[in-house]
């Protein structure tokens, strides 16, 4: 019989997705926000408000029977500049939200980086400056530093895949560059600044445990023929390995290595680095779980992403192509998608954990889960059976993965509350409950929130 009681039931959101206040108190500019006031696009600047409403919206997590908060701290709010000055103001904000959570018996779970690089570091190059490595360990550094004592769960960096492919590959992140070998510097880059990251917290002794989140899309072919298998290599290789095996085992995937080097220069890849990385590996992993990768052989065309972030559905729009190396297959019709092209496949959850759980045997947290959609946030509660149904769906499969033997230790909802969704702007919805972007930001519960609560309350009762 699984034991749940030390399992930590929570939800999610980042720091410029919701806190708003983006130049009080001495933040700084961070490169989305300079990006986006420069393209005059939908922006944080003050998002759910979560500066000012902190209290109520952990108060509402502790109601609705959660124990755990995950939540990042902004770099541009607590280092004003290269020469790495502290803004003490940016550290109180964090201890005041720090002692909230530990008032109301939530536990943090805090990310380091959370995509908001300083415009001052994105302007010497960003991620394809080796400096940026070194400046991200001391910032991590200031923050085990001054928050040791408050956080016993840390994470290095969110999503590595996403941010860096959309952000050099894909180009609809900012920097907004579409640029392969660039591509590959940045992703070396985020994973050996994570090595260090995990240096400065081996080194200092503090307790607790530290790992990194990664966007999780397990991928599966839609045959048994060797060329779906080699297709599925790819995929792997590009959407997981690269960074699950460099974190947990210390090693990036040697054959994608080979790859790569037979067509772009990897010669910065220096072997001190390689020993870092080796060296310090994480103590858990962080999953967010939306969607499995269905993959079929290459056959035609050139490289291509068209990937559905504008806010706006547009069904069928997709598509993914990586040449010579695996084609994805956007539609099975068998499955259902939601209006963003993504596959709702829980099944993928369980199998997904089945192998992490086999190929690095660490613990496993589901950092996201959860559904993005068009909500009326006008009505007294939404009513959000579809969000209540993922959910369902998704947890079931993590028992059923965790009675298989998978060593899970805790489930995050994305998201706690409505919140700024990127390039999607604030339309997409995937908070357990809404906030009025129209009306003073009021929060009310969903119907997921109080179904959620009920579920983590009877110890998931009626799922088992
Ligand atoms: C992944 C990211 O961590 C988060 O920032 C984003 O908003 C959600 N998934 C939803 O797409």
């Amino acid at each position: 019989m699984m034991d749940l009681k030390n399992f930590l039931w929570g939800s999610a959101t980042a720091s410029y997705q919701c806190e708003g206040a983006w130049d009080l108190d001495e933040r700084v500019e961070s490169m989305w926000d300079h990006y986006l006031h420069e393209e005059g696009l939908e922006n944080g600047d003050i998002a759910s408000d979560h500066y000012h409403h902190f209290e109520e919206d952990i108060r509402m997590m502790k109601e609705g029977g959660q124990r755990a908060y995950r939540f990042s701290l902004s770099w541009p709010r607590i280092i004003k500049n290269k020469q790495g000055e502290i803004n003490e103001k940016g550290l109180a904000f964090y201890h005041k939200i720090l002692d909230c959570c530990h008032e109301n018996g939530i536990e943090p779970f805090v990310t380091i980086y959370h995509w908001d690089l300083p415009q001052y570091w994105e302007e010497t190059g960003g991620w394809l400056n080796e400096e940026v490595c070194t400046a991200f360990a001391q910032y991590a550094k200031v923050c085990f530093e001054n928050f040791h004592t408050k956080i016993r769960k840390w994470v290095t960096f969110n999503e590595p895949k996403w941010f860096v492919c959309s952000g050099y590959l894909i180009g609809n992140y900012p920097p907004c560059i579409q640029d392969v070998s660039k591509t590959i510097k940045a992703a070396y880059h985020v994973m050996y600044a994570s090595a260090l990251g995990v240096k400065e917290f081996r080194e200092g002794g503090y307790e607790g445990e530290i790992g990194i989140v990664h966007s999780f899309t397990p991928v599966n072919g839609v045959d048994d023929r060797i060329e779906t298998k080699i297709a599925m290599r790819y995929a792997d290789n590009y959407c997981n390995n690269w960074i699950l095996d460099t974190a947990a085992k210390g090693e990036i995937p040697i054959d994608l290595l080979s790859e790569l080097s037979k067509q772009y220069d990897i010669s910065y890849m220096k072997p001190e680095q390689l020993k870092i990385i080796k060296e310090n590996t994480v103590d858990f992993l962080g999953l967010n779980y939306y969607s499995r990768t269905l993959v079929k052989p290459y056959t035609s065309g050139e490289t291509t992403f068209v990937v559905n972030n504008s806010g706006k559905a547009g069904k069928g729009s997709s598509k993914v192509i990586v040449k010579h190396w695996f084609e994805q297959v956007m539609h099975d019709p068998n499955s259902t998608y939601t209006e963003w092209d993504t596959e709702i496949y829980p099944k993928g959850l369980k199998d997904g954990l089945l192998e992490v759980h086999q190929k690095y045997g660490l613990p496993i947290y589901i950092t996201e889960n959860g559904i993005g959609m068009y909500e009326d946030v006008t009505v007294p509660q939404v009513d959000d059976e579809y969000r209540i149904s993922f959910m369902r769906d998704h947890i079931k499969a993590m028992f059923e993965a965790m009675e298989q033997g998978a060593n899970i230790k805790g489930y995050f909802a994305w998201s706690s509350f409505d919140l700024y969704s990127w390039k999607n702007g604030c339309e997409k919805r995937y908070g357990l409950v809404a906030v009025d972007f129209d009306h003073d930001r009021i929060r009310k519960p969903k119907k997921s929130y109080t179904w959620y609560r009920d579920m983590i309350n009877s110890n998931a009762e009626n799922l088992k």
